[in-house]
């Protein structure tokens, strides 16, 4: 198979992570006689620098002219003072937007290898941890009208948050083909006791469901889901919400599972092009040191095996060589436990590589 994959290595941390990505996706390749050509494009802070904007126009075509696009992180204190539309951040939304991927699927699942580093109890973790979270990633909040003016002497900032039955439909879809192939559980999360979105959200979410008998399916406030989280994560299978709940819900399913450094995402629309990245950020304090946990990223490259180029025994493969340098005892500084053995950003590629 050739397939074309267009790297966008963003800030801080993210050149590093997204070189041991590349690198496990080149052994995966030979492995398996697949050549992976890679093309890098500029996004977030580093496009700023040497482009004068997040998103430049040679980015969003190269990104639609990809089979698939890997992307790191964007962002750091270097480009915090920006304004709103300036600012790196800018360039993940952008072309997440451009590219049409509505659907951000973010796997919460426990490596046993790090039970320990979980902050949950033991006779929490040891029920289990394994729910994906559905998040809408083109819609809301995030993509309505932003103004800051002022009013009566003092300023006045308003963000809008618009969702269409059409953005709701759609999403709810993917969650229950994927709910169909797990456990057959799907919890849609909304604050419908509240907002407008919320309320429209859940009818038509029921509307959605009732072709889909099969599944269990409910919902369940905001607020609540961020304590069930805590309190009783093996209750979900998976979980559906809008684009700002979805943002907040993930960086919390992720720590439970002990770093967040271990997690993948894969960003869908309607085709096979995604964009795959780790949920974590640019990580600026440790950035440029070797101490980045590569793994969220490489499980993302796995994600695009198997979801854009449909190949599941490669994605296993990655999968199983990361198991297996868990096994092995090598942790990054983020997943660090009594008895492991310390290794940087480098090492951890190498040690998955090897396993390949
Ligand atoms: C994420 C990030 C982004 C988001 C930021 C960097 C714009 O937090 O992917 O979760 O809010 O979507
Ligand atoms: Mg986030």
């Amino acid at each position: 198979m050739d397939k074309k994959i267009t790297v966008l290595r963003g800030d801080g941390i993210g050149p590093e992570v997204v070189g041991e990505a590349v690198r496990v996706l080149e052994a995966v390749g030979k492995k398996f006689g697949h050549n992976f050509e890679f093309t890098y494009a500029d996004i977030g802070g580093c496009a700023i620098d040497r482009c004068g904007e997040p998103l430049p126009q040679k980015t969003i075509e190269d990104c639609l002219a990809a089979d698939s696009v890997l992307l790191g992180a964007v962002g750091g204190p270097k480009w915090d003072g920006l304004a709103g539309d300036k600012r790196p951040e800018k360039g993940l939304l952008g072309i997440r937007k451009a590219m049409g991927l509505y659907a951000n699927l973010r796997p919460a699942k426990l490596f046993p290898q790090l039970a320990d580093a979980s902050p949950l109890r033991r006779e929490i973790v040891e029920k289990g941890i394994d729910f994906v979270v559905v998040r809408e990633l083109i819609g809301g909040v995030y993509f309505g009208a932003h103004t800051t003016e002022e009013v009566n002497g003092e300023m006045v900032a308003t963000d809008v948050m618009p969702y269409a039955e059409h953005e709701i439909e759609r999403i709810v879809r993917v969650a229950a083909g994927i709910a169909l192939k797990r456990r057959k559980k799907l919890t849609s999360v909304d604050k419908a006791n509240v907002l407008d979105t919320s309320r429209l959200w859940r009818k038509v979410a029921h509307r959605v469901m009732e072709e889909y008998s099969e599944i269990e399916f409910s919902d369940m406030l905001v607020d609540n889901t961020a304590m069930q989280i805590v309190k009783n994560p093996a209750q979900f299978d998976v979980v559906v919400t809008e684009n700002m709940f979805g943002d907040i819900l993930t960086d919390e399913a992720s720590m439970i599972t002990g770093s967040i450094g271990m997690i993948p995402s894969a960003s869908l629309g309607d085709g096979t092009l995604g964009l795959y990245e780790p949920i974590h950020g640019s990580a600026p304090d440790i950035a440029g040191q070797d101490k980045a946990n590569p793994i969220g990223t490489i499980l993302s490259a796995a994600m695009m095996l198997r979801y854009s180029f449909d190949l599941a025994a490669e994605a296993d493969a990655i999968e199983n060589a990361v198991a297996a340098a868990l096994d092995a005892g090598l942790r990054t500084a983020d997943s660090m436990a009594p008895g492991c053995t310390l290794v940087g950003c480098r090492a951890m590629g190498d040690a998955v590589v090897q396993r390949i």
